[in-house]
């Protein structure tokens, strides 16, 4: 046997279990402390009633003889896929096939997944600072990675690769910046990858916090797009699933990828349960879309009083507007590191160090919004009063 030696090319530990190892050695050093979490995006508030009861419901029909479901089809439901066009791309004047949607447990895992689509010698560019998983799925295939760097100089934005890119990451509304794209930026980049038989892997799982009017909430939206691009997204930080594990992938006809993507997901998925995709279902009803509108209402307010409470005390940062993340420039010229140990030691506050996301994201940090807004507050009266 002969292991996969791309992975000594990795980081030792990925970036959230890092972060978690810290949190949880820090918590068992000193129980007396309350450790206020805004590190790893992971939601706090509870599920809405209405996706509740479907569950609930759900479950109760698989102890019935009658309504008993075992596997469902690899791809998902017809009824979600359809739901899905329905309310996600119809009225935005995209048009989809049902088998060009596709079911999953979650971005994160076909974000990595994808990658097995393509040959091993593809080169790819990637934005960072940025979610980590698209170099680690990339370094994990041994794929040559240029990375396209963002920082305030240009307005977090990416430029275009000097060099041919096979395929492209992007994330936006951007994890960890929060920076999104106008139709006209999204646009250069479909019209980078038809001219050089690109393909673009587009993480659209925050666009439920899009605020700003004149941004896209998909890369669809761009002509030309279904060409070039698979479209991730979830239900995690749109509908709070992050326990739940449900999303899906478009993965249109025209760029030749849906039979192959069909193919993978038959031989190694056997489908997102039934009661995380009735879940999903009812996102969609007008009780469910109250309630997940009532969930993003509160993390956008907790977006705003994290960066207005930063601005005030002389912060420099980004973000917040059109995501759930808050880019903050470390005081002192410290590195990122320094900073979150300070935070954890001093404040007990809980980040995420942004060097973490690349090396673009050196001297700062990321704070989640995702976190209860008290615990929010509370921290920064913490960092006000130490640091
Ligand atoms: C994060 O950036 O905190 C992540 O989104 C967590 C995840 O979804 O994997």
């Amino acid at each position: 046997m002969n292991k996969n030696t791309h992975y000594q090319n990795l980081q030792p530990n990925y970036l959230f279990k890092e972060i978690t190892d810290r949190a949880v050695a820090y918590t068992e050093a000193h129980p007396e402390h309350k450790l206020l979490r805004m590190g790893v995006g992971d939601v706090t508030r509870p599920l809405p009633p209405a996706i509740i009861q479907a569950m609930q419901k759900a479950v109760a029909e698989l102890g019935q003889a009658e309504t008993f479901r075992g596997y469902c089809l690899e791809e998902g439901y017809e009824w979600l896929r359809q739901a899905i066009i329905d309310n996600e791309y119809t009225p935005k004047g995209i048009d989809l096939d049902i088998h060009e949607v596709f079911i999953g447990e979650g971005a994160g895992s076909d974000l990595g997944n994808l990658s097995e689509l393509f040959s091993s010698d593809n080169k790819v560019a990637i934005l960072e600072p940025t979610y980590p998983a698209y170099a680690d799925a990339s370094i994990m295939a041994g794929r040559p990675i240029t990375y396209l760097p963002c920082h305030a100089e240009n307005g977090f934005v990416p430029e275009l690769p000097k060099q041919k890119a096979d395929i492209i990451y992007l994330c936006f509304p951007n994890n960890p910046t929060g920076t999104v794209l106008t139709y006209a930026q999204l646009k250069e980049w479909v019209d980078y990858a038809r001219r050089n038989g690109s393909i673009i892997i587009y993480d659209a799982a925050y666009v439920a916090y899009i605020s700003q009017p004149g941004i896209p909430h998909s890369i669809y939206e761009i002509e030309g797009a279904k060409e070039v691009a698979i479209e991730v997204k979830s239900y995690s930080k749109s509908a709070g699933f992050t326990s739940v594990r449900c999303g899906y992938t478009v993965v249109p006809k025209e760029t030749g990828l849906q039979a192959m993507w069909l193919r993978r997901q038959c031989t190694k998925y056997n489908g997102t349960s039934y009661i995380a995709q009735r879940a999903a279902l009812a996102t969609y009803t007008p009780e469910g879309q109250a309630g997940i509108h009532a969930n993003l209402d509160v993390y956008k307010a907790t977006a705003l009083l994290i960066k207005n409470g930063l601005q005030t005390m002389g912060y420099e940062v980004y973000g917040g507007d059109n995501a759930p993340y808050i880019w903050c420039r470390s005081p002192h010229g410290w590195d990122s590191w320094s900073f979150f140990d300070h935070l954890l030691r001093q404040c007990q506050v809980l980040c995420t160090p942004g060097v973490g996301f690349g090396p673009s994201g050196e001297g700062y940090v990321r704070f989640s919004a995702f976190s209860k807004s008290e615990d929010c507050i509370e921290a920064l009266q913490r960092m006000k009063e130490q640091i």
